[in-house]
């Protein structure tokens, strides 16, 4: 059965100095990898504050990670927003975005009144997730895992 969970969570990794080498870079092509061995879609967010992901994939294997990743150290507080059986996937590919100081995230906040910047806390469970596919959609400075899956 397919099955998406989407999260936040506050983001407890420091700002590299080196981005090419950032623990958020190793993290997104370690963990796309990963998600495509176990035919997992989704998006993962983050700007300094939170992390905001949806996966997406069959009932076990995405529960199975997201309790891997709730035990994660680098990220804490995490809320669970969504978890449902759904008829068809969302997104296609595994991506990782990051939610601010680009034009698109600018024009995300505007879009989803967030003044403020990108705040989960503030959002709609419906909200976050296209919040993330939108991102995902129209931003093309993303790390992306393509993934093939048979539904
Ligand atoms: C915010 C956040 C999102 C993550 N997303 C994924 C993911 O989608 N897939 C994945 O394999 N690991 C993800 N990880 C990393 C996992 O928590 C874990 O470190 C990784 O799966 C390695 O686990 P293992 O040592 O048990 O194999 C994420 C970590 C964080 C902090």
């Amino acid at each position: 059965m397919l099955f998406r969970l989407a999260y936040y969570s506050t983001n407890l990794i420091k700002r590299p100095t080196n981005p090419a080498q950032s623990e958020l870079r190793k993290l997104v092509l370690s963990a796309g990898t990963k998600n495509r061995d176990r035919g997992i879609t989704g998006g993962l967010m983050f700007n300094r504050n939170y992390f905001a992901q949806v996966l997406e994939g069959d009932q076990t294997s995405v529960s199975d990670l997201f309790c891997r990743i709730a035990k994660d150290t680098r990220h804490r507080s995490i809320v669970i927003v969504h978890a449902s059986i759904v008829d068809g996937r969302m997104f296609e590919h595994w991506s990782m975005g990051l939610a601010e100081k680009t034009e698109t995230a600018e024009k995300l906040n505007s879009k989803f009144g967030l003044d403020n910047g990108f705040d989960p806390t503030k959002m709609t469970a419906s909200e976050l997730s296209n919040y993330v596919f939108e991102m995902i959609s129209l931003e093309d400075h993303l790390i992306t895992v393509p993934i093939s899956t048979p539904d």
